[in-house]
C-alpha cells in the first residue's frame, strides 16, 4: 500500500498519541509535520506529548509546530479529567529530547500544502482552532490538500463532553463551524465519536491482549490510556476506553476500512445550550452536502492495524 504524506494536527492526549504511533510506526504513511493546539491539555503540554510520541517510535526528525493556546472565541476548557494532568495518563514520562519548531502551526498549515500542492493529507485530531485560523487567511486552503480527515462531532448520538456534543467540536464550536462551512464532500471527511464508540472500543480482552504483547509500543499504549479507561468505566458506560483519534487516523491511512458513510450538510451549534452539537440537515430541502461523514468502520481491520503496529520491532531510526 502506498505511504501517504501526512500533516497531523493534534492536542496530544493519550488517544492522539496512539494515532501518532499508527501514523509513524504503521508503515503506511510519511509524517511530514505535526501541528499542536490547546484542547485535551494546554498547547505546551500537547507539544511536549507530541514530541514524546514521535520519539517513542524513533521519528525524532518530524517537525512539530506549536499552535493556538486557546479557542477562537472562548477560554480553554481542557480534558485533563479524562486524559490525566499530563494528558498521557500521568505515568511520569520523561521530557522529550527534541524541541519544537519556531514556525507557528497556522503558518505551517498554510505553507506545507503550497509547497506540495495536492500531495498532503491533513488529519486533525483536536479542536479545530488552528485549521479555522488558517482558513481565515486562506479560504481555499482545503483545495490545496489531497484530503482532510477530521476527528470531530458525534452524528445522531449523545456527546462525550456534554449531552449533545463531542469534545473537539465543543471545545471550539466557532472553529468547527468555520471548518464545516469551508468543507466539500470531495475534500473533507469527518469521523465522529459515534464511530469510535461503535467500532473502536478497547474491550477488557483487547486491553489484556495489549498487556500480554509486552512490546515497548504495546506497553506505552496500555500505560498512557489508564486514566481514559477509568473515565470510560465511570462516565461513558462503554465496555472499555474508545480510540476516536486512532480510528480516524486508521481511516486516513486506509480508507478501505470505511464500511458505511454518507454525504451530508453539517453545521455546528455555537449557542451555549447545544454548543458543539452537529446539526445534520437531511430534509429534502437540505442544502447541498458539505462533507463526507464516516458512519461505520471495520472494527476487526482497525484493531488488526493497531495490534500489528504495536507489535512492530524496536523503533526505526528516523531517516531525516
Ligand atoms: O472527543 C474525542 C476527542 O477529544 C479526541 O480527539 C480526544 O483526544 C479529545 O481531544
Ligand atoms: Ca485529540
Amino acid at each position: 500500500m502506498p505511504t501517504r504524506p501526512l500533516i497531523i494536527d493534534t492536542d496530544t492526549g493519550s488517544d492522539d498519541a496512539v494515532a501518532l504511533l499508527l501514523a509513524t510506526a504503521g508503515g503506511l504513511s510519511d509524517v511530514r509535520a505535526v501541528t499542536t493546539v490547546a484542547g485535551n491539555v494546554p498547547v505546551a503540554t500537547s507539544t511536549r506529548n507530541a514530541l514524546i510520541s514521535l520519539e517513542t517510535t524513533g521519528h525524532t526528525g518530524v517537525p512539530v509546530h506549536p499552535g493556538c493556546e486557546r479557542p477562537m472565541m472562548r477560554s480553554l476548557t481542557s480534558a485533563q479529567h479524562v486524559h490525566g494532568e499530563d494528558g498521557m495518563g500521568d505515568t511520569g514520562l520523561p521530557d522529550p529530547t527534541q524541541s519544537p519548531e519556531p514556525t507557528h502551526a497556522i503558518d505551517a498549515l498554510l505553507t506545507y500544502p503550497r509547497e506540495h500542492p495536492g500531495e498532503l493529507t491533513l488529519v486533525t485530531l483536536a479542536p479545530l482552532t488552528n485549521i479555522a485560523a488558517a482558513l481565515l487567511r486562506d479560504p481555499q486552503l482545503f483545495t490545496r490538500y489531497r484530503h482532510v480527515y477530521c476527528m470531530a462531532g458525534a452524528a445522531d448520538t449523545c456527546g462525550n463532553i456534554s449531552p449533545t456534543a463531542e469534545f473537539n467540536a465543543w471545545a471550539d464550536p466557532e472553529a468547527a463551524r468555520i471548518v464545516a462551512r469551508a468543507a466539500t464532500p470531495e475534500k473533507v471527511t469527518w469521523v465522529g465519536w459515534d464511530v469510535s464508540r461503535k467500532d473502536a472500543v478497547m474491550t477488557p480482552a483487547d486491553q489484556q491482549h495489549l498487556q500480554q504483547l509486552g512490546t515497548p509500543l504495546a506497553t506505552f499504549v496500555h500505560r498512557i490510556n489508564r486514566t481514559v479507561g477509568d473515565w470510560a468505566r465511570d462516565v461513558t458506560g462503554l465496555a472499555g476506553y474508545d480510540l476516536p483519534d486512532p480510528v480516524t487516523m486508521a481511516v486516513a491511512l486506509d480508507p478501505g476500512l470505511i464500511t458505511e458513510y454518507e454525504e451530508a450538510h453539517v453545521d455546528v451549534a455555537v449557542g451555549e445550550e447545544a454548543r458543539g452539537q452537529m446539526i445534520i440537515d437531511r430534509r429534502v430541502s437540505a442544502p447541498t452536502p458539505n462533507m463526507t461523514l464516516v458512519r461505520r468502520v471495520d472494527e476487526a481491520g482497525f484493531k488488526r492495524l493497531l495490534f500489528d503496529t504495536v507489535t512492530s520491532p524496536a523503533p526505526a531510526t528516523d531517516a531525516r
